[in-house]
């Protein structure tokens, strides 16, 4: 098994941090290949709560190597802070963490482009992280980014800034009407940044070649989720990378002949943080109370994140495009105590049923669900750790999500806890 690919399959935030450290006993490498600081996976380990952003799940675990690949935008300096916050809490971080050369590096000129962006959109902004994960990989595509391995050549760094300090202090200052940002405030970081990251900075490329070679076995630790993806999501409430598994190979820099096994995590409900469109999201009222029920609010913002039923057509979009081999179904504890569930089977637009997920946003944003009303179950599932155990209510409803989907379920989450799993 070298590669196994782990893919948000809804809006993110779909547990993907607890799977992945549930899977990571089993690699070698864990490596993160897309996305930067606008993630954040949460894992449980005993009565420890850990939240990592940029850093790979696997540094939770002992003995494993941890690779931040080339698709990943690297914000220095919140990675510096990770760093400090991992080894505050006792997690041996040097030796344990890489990051590729060919990373493109988040500066804070893109933080303020993001936030400037955003402030101009007025009503119709995309409800970004804030992050700077749009700008940094505009300037990727635009071959005006900055690579981590240029971190490493300070008087090229300096060319590179001041060049592209010129353009974007231009519409800060003419077009958005924000403050320009000076040399020093990039400079002053990268200085004292520096020489933490400088001992990471490797040919991740090379490294992976050679740890296949080995017979290692890697995680590609998917950050956001399918319906986030630039090319495949709800353009433009999306995120402005390849979070599927497509982009997990190119992200990480491994052949796709090397991915064996691809996992979509979704919750088995839904939620969406930031804009855009939500098919099946809940009135109100009772948004409010599965949100409180799962502790619904942004693990990087902590924005209130919005809930909906479980919706199939997003989910089989998750499986068309990433190819998933199989199912982590998370969350299903937050819904025992339902009296009655729905499942969105398809959409309703115009009177025609669409089974397959629109790609014109503006559709999506017209659709009407169309449900299938299943049972709750009504009992606590925390303690189950056997599919048989399972009330037969519950399996039902897994049942009703493999059969829409077409994919089997191999992990079942009833808590945020390591050993609160069924393995199917
Ligand atoms: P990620 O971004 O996909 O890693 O997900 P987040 O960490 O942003 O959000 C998932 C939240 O759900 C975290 O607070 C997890 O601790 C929590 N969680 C994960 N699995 C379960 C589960 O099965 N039940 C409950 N109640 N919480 C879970
Ligand atoms: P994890 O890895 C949920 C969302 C933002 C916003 C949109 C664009 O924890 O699942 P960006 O800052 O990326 O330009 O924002 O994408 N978003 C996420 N939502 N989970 C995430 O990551 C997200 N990363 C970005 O809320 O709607
Ligand atoms: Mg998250």
């Amino acid at each position: 098994m070298p590669c196994t690919i782990v893919v948000g399959a809804q809006w993110g935030d779909e547990g993907k941090g607890k799977i992945i450290d549930l899977l990571t006993g089993g690699v070698d490498l864990v490596v993160r290949y897309s996305g930067g600081s606008n993630a954040g996976h949460t894992v449980h380990i005993g009565n420890q709560k850990y939240v990592l952003h940029l850093i790979p799940t696997g540094i939770l675990y002992e003995g494993k190597l941890n690779v931040i690949g080339n698709g990943v935008a690297v914000d220095p300096q919140r990675l510096v802070e990770e760093i400090m916050s991992c080894e505050g809490r006792g997690l041996k971080v040097a030796g344990r963490l890489l990051v590729s050369d060919l990373a493109h590096v988040t500066l804070p000129y893109h933080k303020r482009m993001d936030e400037a962006r955003e402030a101009k959109r007025g009503a119709g902004k995309l409800g970004t992280t804030h992050q700077g994960i749009g700008p940094t990989y505009t300037d990727k595509v635009g071959r005006i980014g900055i690579k981590v391995g240029d971190l490493l050549d300070e008087e090229a760094f300096i060319k590179k800034v001041r060049s592209n300090l010129e353009a974007k202090n231009h519409f800060f200052k003419s077009y958005y009407g924000v403050l320009p940002v000076t040399e020093a405030e990039v400079l002053e970081p990268y200085r004292s940044y520096l020489p933490t990251i400088k001992p990471l900075i490797t040919d991740t490329v090379a490294l992976l070649r050679d740890a296949l070679a080995r017979g290692q076995r890697l995680l590609l630790e998917g950050a956001q989720g399918t319906l986030l993806d630039v090319d495949f999501g709800t353009y433009p409430y999306v995120t402005a990378s390849n979070p599927t598994a497509g982009g997990a190979c190119v992200g990480a820099g491994v052949p796709p002949s090397s991915v064996t096994r691809t996992i979509g995590v979704a919750k088995a409900y839904t939620t969406r943080v930031g804009t855009g469109p939500l098919p099946t999201e809940l009135p109100p009222e009772e948004d409010e109370r599965l949100r409180i029920r799962g502790r619904e609010y942004g693990a990087t913002t902590g924005r209130p994140r919005r809930c909906g039923w479980f919706d199939a057509v997003v989910v089989r979009r998750a499986v068309a495009v990433n190819g998933l081999s199989e199912l982590a179904v998370t969350k299903l504890d937050v819904l025992d105590h339902l009296e009655r569930i729905l499942v969105c089977v398809a959409y309703r637009h115009r009177g025609a049923e669409l089974r397959d997920f629109p790609n014109r946003t503006e559709i999506v944003e017209a659709c009407e669900p169309v449900y299938e009303e299943l049972p709750g179950w009504q009992t606590s599932t925390t303690g189950v750790r056997k599919w048989d155990d399972l009330p037969a209510r519950a399996r039902r409803y897994l049942e009703k999500i493999q059969e829409l989907t077409a994919t089997p379920i191999s992990i079942i989450s009833v808590g945020a806890k390591r050993d609160e799993t069924i393995f199917v």
